[in-house]
């Protein structure tokens, strides 16, 4: 993974200043996976992707462009990178926020090597114009330029190397159709399972050489919210307590104890998840109620609620998703501890909204 700045390459340089702290601190996290097969669940995603990754050196032509979307935290940045190791190529990392004028993408385009990665993470947040630099890149990689201005201006195409692109987005839905419609491969990324999130607990441990028992990775893997991130992040907690309250190895009861203490319930649900579905029943009678009031009542950003929160809370059943707003069901009543009172507004979960469908 080779950053290339040049004297000459102001626009690319900015744009890698913005973004260079994140992505030195990815090149530097020694729990990401470098190979597809370090890479732990997604199996369907995997298998497919080594299939066109096999394909494409085969042919030796660049991978068609990748497009990864699923909730925070579940992995995309770090296959990314596992997929350009995969195919032994550079890979030049950036976002949709960062790249402001058409000029920023026009310079990185041009300096890539035939088959490098583009990664383009957010890349919902792309502008309309830097978005249409994009579309002639993607399909025929070149770059439409206007030369001149009013009567004499004239548009030339310059070629650019045969690149893949892969974005990456936790709101799918936000892409205009003619974007999504340029990527070859469309991979949805889910939740990983308890199971797949012991083994990367496991997996994390050792390369932390952190010391930690069957009963304890599954302990912190059941309270990860079906998220890689959050795995790893509860991982290093419960070493902390470890360390201080116990002998430094990770137990199921010093898993218990630290995830206590840190007000993780059982089924990962923190404050802010308990905040949320207790305004819902205590000020709504359970709802509906839109998502931008709910966001006021708790003090949080809409999209946050969306992104970070629902995801998960929709996936055990606690929370649904109608057209005229969010609703608890009495999943999430039991797990307060409060009276489900059968509410006339309540709607079935059949009306429900899948998260990539809006
Ligand atoms: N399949 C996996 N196997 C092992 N570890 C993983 C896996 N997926 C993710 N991780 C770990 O989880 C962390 C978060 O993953 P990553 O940064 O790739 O998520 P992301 O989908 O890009 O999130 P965001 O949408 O917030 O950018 C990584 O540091 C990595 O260690
Ligand atoms: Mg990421």
């Amino acid at each position: 993974m080779v950053e290339e700045v040049n004297e000459f390459d102001f626009e690319n340089r900015i744009v890698a200043s913005e973004y260079s702290e994140e992505h030195d601190a990815d090149v530097e996290n020694p729990l990401r996976p470098k190979y597809l097969d370090d890479y732990v669940g997604q199996t369907v995603a995997k298998s497919n992707l080594k299939v066109y990754i096999e394909s494409a050196k085969l042919r030796c032509e660049a991978l068609d462009h990748v497009l990864l979307y699923g909730p925070p935290g579940l992995g995309k940045t770090t296959l990314s990178g596992i997929i350009a190791n995969e195919m032994g190529v550079n890979i030049r990392t950036t976002s949709g926020p960062a790249i402001e004028k058409q000029g920023d993408l026009a310079a990185i385009l041009t300096n890539l090597n035939e088959g490098d990665v583009l990664f383009i993470d957010e890349i919902h947040r792309l502008s309309r114009a830097v978005e249409e630099i994009l579309y002639p890149a993607m399909e025929d990689y070149s770059l439409d330029i206007i030369i001149g201005k009013g009567p004499s201006a004239r548009s030339i195409r310059l070629p650019i190397p045969k690149f893949t692109l892969i974005g990456a987005t936790t709101r799918a839905g936000q892409l205009t159709s003619p974007l999504r419609d340029r990527f070859g491969v469309l991979l949805k990324l889910e939740l990983y399972t308890t199971e797949e999130l012991a083994t990367i607990v496991k997996r994390s441990a050792k390369i932390l050489g952190i010391d930690i028992t069957e009963d304890g990775a599954a302990q912190i893997a059941s309270r990860s919210r079906g998220t890689p991130r959050i795995a790893n992040r509860l991982l290093k907690r419960v070493r902390d307590f470890a360390l201080v309250k116990g002998n430094g190895s990770i137990t199921s009861e010093i898993a218990s104890f630290a995830l206590d203490a840190l007000e993780i319930d059982h089924l990962g649900l923190d404050n802010t998840d308990r905040k949320m579905l207790e305004a819902i029943i205590k000020f709504y009678s359970g709802g509906p109620v839109g998502l931008e009031t709910l966001a006021a009542t708790i003090g949080e950003e809409a999209v946050t609620i969306e992104d970070v929160y629902e995801p998960y809370l929709m996936q055990i059943g606690f929370l649904s998703r109608t057209p005229r707003g969010r609703c608890a069901t009495k999943l999430a009543y039991d797990h307060l501890g409060i009276k489900f009172a059968t509410n006339a507004n309540f709607q079935h979960s059949s009306d429900q909204k899948s998260f990539f469908e809006e």
